[in-house]
């Protein structure tokens, strides 16, 4: 009885919504943007489906595909509704819909808070519980993704941005109560502009934190940046979303991609360790076994799908390289040193952002994850193996946009007061804490 007052306040309040709460990982799939724009019908999608499954991808957890924009006819027909668009998807949206659960993919939509998509195509601003509706009759399952083009007068909304993103929220609350299902995860695309971390958390599971993502080192590097002002808002409940991915575009892509190895390993890594959604967006027909090997990596995925540990890595210095003390913001040259935890180890990654081959050093002691006076164990999550072991520092070398993942698990008390180099360690961590290093008689290690 209790319980039922309480939860008729909440709703009354308007602000609690089911969405609220309901813990959710990033969502892992496909979507069809990044790689082929409007470009697009139900079979090539479904031919990602069928590529998704039988290169392993699906058994990974890339499971659900978005139609992203694009995939109705231009206008809504004299009832409102969406109409199917019988060229490009001949057999209907439901039979498009099982051609990809045959490969174990779900499908999830796509829209707009306003009057048209981006593409110009209907958007569901004023028709949210008639869109659900007709994406849950065509079978669509898991997320929406919400755009914000052609948004309405403000006469016409009467909200500010929190007011206009919460109706889809409480739509997609509506159907999930009235059949009794599991909500979708609701993705918040308002690509970052005013602040969405202070209040898509509210009503989202999933904020864009940024423009569009290019296949591009100045687009990755500027998103990286981005999440590095913004991280803090990730939990186990909802995530900074870094926008699709564009591992695998180079020399393919809209626009076409011309992105490195290093550069698509940093993509990948800088979004899977931040809890973003992992979103393929390329054309998986002409795969590289490159593209493969990075898109399955398991460890990495394992820290994305982390099923008791939400918080994404911060930062640990931020500013360029070459000047790492002070706080110099830059979106050419992100934070390169990251670190936080996971269920399997303290995790670190470390970017290399400038354009030559760098030694790139720190101490363990400046994540709050590892314990001081302590050694650890080193794995590289991208050479699948272990590595060293750490006492104090670690110092990896790498080439321009390359990155290192490295998980560390206890190894024991480090050896009396040597570092790896042979030097003495400080008795008490670096580097701020050792100006009150004292003995247990009360002196100072450091005088003056
Ligand atoms: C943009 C959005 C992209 C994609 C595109 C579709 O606004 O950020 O991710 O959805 O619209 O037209």
């Amino acid at each position: 009885m209790k319980e039922a007052i309480v939860l008729t306040l909440l709703a009354a309040s308007g602000v609690h919504s089911r969405n609220n709460g309901v813990g959710k990982l990033p969502v892992m799939g496909y979507d069809t943007y990044n790689a082929f724009a409007c470009d697009y019908d139900g079979a090539l999608a479904t031919a990602q489906a069928k590529a998704m499954s039988e290169t392993g991808l699906v058994a990974l957890g890339y499971n659900t595909l978005i139609l992203d924009d694009c995939y109705t006819l231009r206008e809504r027909n004299s009832s409102g509704f969406l109409q199917e668009d019988r060229t490009r998807f001949p057999g209907g949206m439901r039979n498009w819909t099982q051609s990809i659960h045959r490969y174990g993919v779900s499908a999830s939509a796509y829209s707009s808070n306003g009057h048209k998509t981006c593409g110009g195509y209907p958007a569901a601003y004023g028709h949210e519980d008639q869109d659900l509706e007709v994406w849950r009759s065509w079978g669509w399952d898991r997320m929406v993704k919400y755009d914000n083009c052609y948004i309405p007068y403000d006469n016409i909304t009467m909200e500010n941005e929190f007011g206009r993103f919460k109706r889809m929220a409480d739509a997609i609350d509506r159907l999930a109560e009235k059949y009794d299902e599991e909500p979708f995860v609701y993705s918040v695309c308002q690509w970052g502009w005013e602040n969405p971390y202070n209040w898509a958390p509210r009503i989202s599971q999933g904020w864009r934190i940024d423009p569009d993502v290019k296949p591009y080192w100045s687009s990755i590097a500027s998103i990286i940046y981005l999440q590095s002002i913004s991280y803090q808002a990730t939990n186990f409940y909802q995530h900074g979303d870094m926008d699709m991915l564009e591992v695998g575009n180079n020399g393919q892509g809209m626009p076409t991609g011309n992105l490195t190895l290093a550069e698509q390993r940093t993509h990948f890594t800088a979004w899977a360790l931040s809890k973003s959604h992992l979103l393929i967006g390329t054309d998986l027909r002409n795969a590289t076994n490159e593209t493969l090997a990075i898109l399955t990596n398991k460890e990495l995925i394992d820290i994305n799908q982390d099923p008791h540990e939400g918080a994404a890595l911060a930062p640990f210095r931020v500013g360029s390289q070459d000047n790492f003390n002070h706080a110099t913001y830059n979106e050419s040259y992100p934070a390169p040193y990251w670190a936080g935890n996971s269920s399997y180890g303290a995790v670190f990654m470390i970017i290399n952002t400038m354009n030559e081959t760098q030694e790139m050093g720190f101490n363990l002691t400046e994540n709050w994850a590892v314990r001081a006076g302590r050694k650890y164990n080193v794995r590289d999550m991208w050479k699948h193996q272990h590595v060293g072991v750490a006492i104090r520092n670690w110092t990896v070398s790498l080439g321009p946009h390359d990155v290192a993942a490295l998980l560390l698990t206890d190894a024991g008390p480090e050896p009396a007061q040597e570092l790896a180099d042979g030097s003495l360690a400080p008795p008490c961590a670096l580097p701020l804490l050792a100006l009150q290093c004292a003995s247990s008689n009360g002196s100072y290690v450091y005088s003056g």
